[in-house]
């Protein structure tokens, strides 16, 4: 029997809940008006709304960033009684919150809880003078959670509780068009019970799967396994460790992060030549290009590609297929000084997977970074 495609597979999902995409992805930074500088200044994202003591909401300020479908909610505690705080104190900058956009917040939160999701936070009804948002939440793992958002009697700028934040500062755009997928560390052991809770309160479908034996360098190694929804709005690649001669990577992550969390958020852009070329220029990090042989052996890997391979080579961007198309991608470092977060610029021509082919290329590029803190 031929191996079905991973669009075949996506087909297999339990869809009992809605999905129509990611809603926001909140950070959890410690000075939210400086990282939301950072995210217009380098990546392009534009000024949304706000909510903080100006709004009334007196123990925190957030920062909403739009960019394409993309928002990214940035959240600073005020004070050191907050709970963020803490969270800050043990992870650093990172992600708390992956929100869902659902059809229907309440009945999403009942049926993941039925099915052994732990609650976060009970469904609420939110209004203003544009309508209503309603939401709840459970945890996945770590402490990271997913947010339903059901905002379909909603036409405010955000969510109630926020303002529209007019900046007079508005550098333009990157070309990032909507989040592809968010990739999540677990630790040891802890990948197959994530796959399965993804399955169970979820509905998900694993839609791809790599050994150590496919994800490997001399030093080190690792295990993934793609997790999607039926309609593949939203994906979730859960990575673990695996035993290599040195440190994997996912374990320096784990040991920085100090737990499971977010490794990184996969953005999706149309023109990924000029994209990268934009957030190189506006001082974004990428990892080192692979070496010529890489670009030398381009064709006999992935066969004709509609682009030059000049500009892929220069920009260090990466190449994969499958058997629906190809892809092109590139990660950046983390952007945080912990070794955790980070992020991946990808275009997609038809393939539908993630670029398991670079991943050699792509992990002794991460080695040398990790040998440079010290860390392999
Ligand atoms: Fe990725």
């Amino acid at each position: 029997m031929q191996a079905q495609t991973v669009s075949q597979k996506m087909k297999e999902a339990k869809d009992f809940l809605p999905i129509n995409g990611t809603d926001y992805i909140e950070f959890y930074v410690g000075n939210a008006k400086q990282a939301a500088h950072f995210y217009k200044t380098a990546f392009g994202f534009q000024s949304l709304a706000y909510a903080g003591p100006e709004t009334g909401v007196r123990d925190r300020a957030s920062y909403v960033l739009k960019q394409g479908k993309i928002r990214l909610v940035l959240t600073t505690p005020l004070n050191s009684a907050n709970p963020i705080t803490e969270h800050i104190a043990k992870h650093g900058d990172g992600v708390k919150v992956l929100a869902l956009w659902v059809e229907d917040a309440y009945k999403a939160y009942e049926e993941t809880t039925a099915r052994g999701g732990r609650s976060y936070m009970e469904p609420i009804t939110l209004t203003d003078e544009h309508g209503e948002v309603r939401m709840a939440g459970i945890y996945t793992y770590g402490e990271t959670v997913h947010m339903f958002v059901e905002r379909k009697n909603y036409n405010g700028i955000f969510m109630p509780g926020y303002k529209e934040w007019k900046s007079s500062y508005n550098p333009t755009d990157a070309g990032l068009l909507y989040v592809d997928h968010c990739v999540g560390n677990v630790g040891w052991n802890r990948m197959n019970p994530t796959i399965q809770w993804y399955e169970d309160v979820m509905g998900f479908v694993n839609i791809l799967s790599f050994d150590d034996k496919q994800i490997n360098t001399e030093y080190s190694a690792l295990m993934s396994k793609v997790m999607s929804n039926g309609n593949g709005y939203v994906k979730f690649p859960i990575n673990e460790p695996a035993e290599g001669k040195k440190k994997s990577q996912i374990e320096e992550y784990l040991d920085f992060y100090e737990g499971e969390g977010v490794q990184h958020i996969a953005v999706a852009t149309n023109d990924i030549v000029k994209t990268v070329r934009e957030l190189k220029s506006r001082g974004v990090e990428f990892l080192d290009a692979p070496p010529q042989a890489y670009y030398d052996d381009l064709f006999n890997r992935v066969g004709k590609i509609d682009e030059d391979v000049a500009p892929l080579q220069e920009l260090g961007i990466l190449v994969d297929c499958d058997e629906e198309g190809y892809l092109l991608q590139l990660f950046t470092k983390p952007v945080e000084d912990r070794p955790t977060l980070f992020f991946e610029i990808i275009q997609r021509k038809g393939a539908q997977s993630f670029g398991a082919g670079n991943f050699k290329a792509l992990f002794e590029s991460i080695e040398k970074e990790q040998a440079k803190r010290g860390n392999l």
